[in-house]
């Protein structure tokens, strides 16, 4: 069985989460978002949401050896066998080191990467108004979906909520930490003949098509 491995890389709110769908339809292969996993151990209340909360809160990152542990188990499970989709990880040097260690000790395809390409005037708007389903996980921003904190979910009927981490503050912060820690993959992937840049800005179809179109580099 031919496996198919791919990493989102890009700005918070570049759209990472929105294409990931398209990735994993297509592919047949698991969605892997280490924001959404933090996420729900936070909501769970478990040892790693209670270490992690107040780094996400502040829009920091939360310590390598915690997320690289997380990443280690979830791709050795069964349901990745045909491949993979990591939206949010790695995120530092570490972690795509730790990563490149990880596919050659299990033998894994060599992961295409997808950067997605934003600058930071129209990451402030995205985050700003971006909403969020507490049961699916959907994705909406109040200026197209007509959403908002306290509606229903228009797919699943869960609560919509606003990300504590995109409040204005935080996502100044979060775009600090990207440029400073996340930047340096770019070439680290380049060099290695994994990147694919995609410009993420025009509709989400379009940025879906552009994406599609780009992955060559997984064959
Ligand atoms: P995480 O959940 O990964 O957040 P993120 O990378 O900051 O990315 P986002 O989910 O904010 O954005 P996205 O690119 O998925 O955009 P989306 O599709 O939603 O991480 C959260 C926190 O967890 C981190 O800050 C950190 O603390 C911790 N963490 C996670 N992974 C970690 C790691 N590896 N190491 C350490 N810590 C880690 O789109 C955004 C909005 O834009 C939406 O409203 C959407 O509708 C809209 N939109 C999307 N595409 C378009 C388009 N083409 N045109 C117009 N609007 C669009």
């Amino acid at each position: 069985m031919t496996q198919h491995n791919f990493i989102l890389l890009g700005p918070p709110g570049a759209g990472k989460g929105t294409q990931a769908e398209a990735l994993v339809e297509k592919f047949g292969i698991v969605h892997i978002s280490t924001g959404d996993m933090l996420r729900e151990a936070v909501a769970k209340g478990t040892e790693l949401g209670r270490q992690a909360q107040q780094y996400m809160d502040a829009g920091k990152l939360v310590p390598d050896d915690l997320v690289i542990g997380i990443v280690r188990e979830r791709v050795q499970e069964p349901d990745c066998k045909r491949g993979f989709l990591l939206d949010g990880f790695p995120r530092t040097l570490k972690q795509a080191e730790a990563l490149s260690a990880l596919v050659e000790e299990l033998h894994l395809a060599k992961p295409c990467v997808i950067n997605i390409i934003v600058d930071d005037e129209e990451i402030m708007r995205r985050l700003s108004g971006r909403r969020m389903c507490r049961q699916c996980n959907a994705i909406f921003h109040v200026a197209s979906d007509n959403v908002d904190v306290g509606d229903k979910c228009p797919i699943c009927g869960g609560e919509i909520y606003q990300r504590p981490d995109d409040r204005k503050e935080a996502i100044a912060e979060r775009l600090r930490v990207y440029h400073e820690q996340t930047d340096p993959l770019i070439p680290y992937y380049a060099d290695r003949g994994q990147l694919v840049s995609v410009p993420g800005e025009g509709s989400i179809s379009e940025v879906r098509q552009r994406m599609l179109q780009g992955i060559k580099c997984s064959d």
